[in-house]
């Protein structure tokens, strides 16, 4: 990612104002293909599981409120990945630089949504993982177009919400805590790299949700 400090600085602006923030052609072209290809590797491999929504999620209620499936990545495992990690390396210490965060990691997941899911409104951080301070999606949905549906709506308090459609190599960053979002119904299958900026060291993977 070619981003010099003045266009951070923008981006950390309009996050502050207005708690979330998209930026188009997040990865290169080559990176964008090599993302491509590891999902699609991953998706050969049958790795993702059903995601999940804490204790008291049984397989209904769960369906009920988020239909994605995923599979939880590791820096140290999935180096096909590499540069998706220096991206966020980079957007890690963007944020503590100019937003004066103390993210000390991230956590991040595969997200792939089949066609007629959904994930109902919510928060990022709640009752039992605090430690999420800003929620980071990079789309792989190659030519999205309007009726695709899987739109992020995000809810900005006391404003109207504003829908993001989820293009391809587009990556949208919120406040975890603080704005409430939800992902509409999709009509197509859909694809995502999905995370976390953690303000503490990440639990183990299998402890996430
Ligand atoms: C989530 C989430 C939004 C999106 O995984 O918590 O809200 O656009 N994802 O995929
Ligand atoms: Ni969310």
């Amino acid at each position: 990612m070619q981003k010099d400090l003045n266009f951070w600085d923008a981006q950390m602006d309009l996050l502050a104002q207005q708690d979330y923030v998209v930026i188009d052609n997040f990865l290169s072209p080559e990176d964008l293909v090599l993302a491509h290809k590891f999902f699609e590797q991953k998706q050969e491999e049958g790795v993702f599981t059903k995601a999940a929504i804490g204790a008291s999620g049984t397989e209904k209620v769960i369906r009920e409120i988020r239909g994605d499936y995923t599979y939880w990545l590791e820096k140290n495992r999935d180096l096909e990945l590499k540069f998706v990690f220096e991206s966020l390396d980079e957007v890690k210490s963007m944020f503590n630089r100019l937003l004066f965060l103390s993210l000390a990691d991230y956590e991040f997941h595969l997200a792939h949504y089949p066609e007629g899911s959904f994930y109902k409104k919510h928060l990022d951080q709640f009752e039992g993982r605090k430690n999420r301070m800003i929620s980071v999606i990079i789309y792989l949905n190659k030519g999205w177009k309007a009726g695709d549906g899987g739109e992020l709506r995000v809810h900005p308090e006391g404003k109207a919400p504003i829908d993001i459609a989820p293009l391809e190599n587009r990556c949208a960053m919120f406040r975890s805590d603080t704005l409430f979002h939800e992902v509409l119904t999709s009509n197509t299958s859909r694809k995502s790299i999905t995370g976390w900026m953690l303000y503490q060291p990440a639990v183990l993977p299998f402890m996430a949700l």
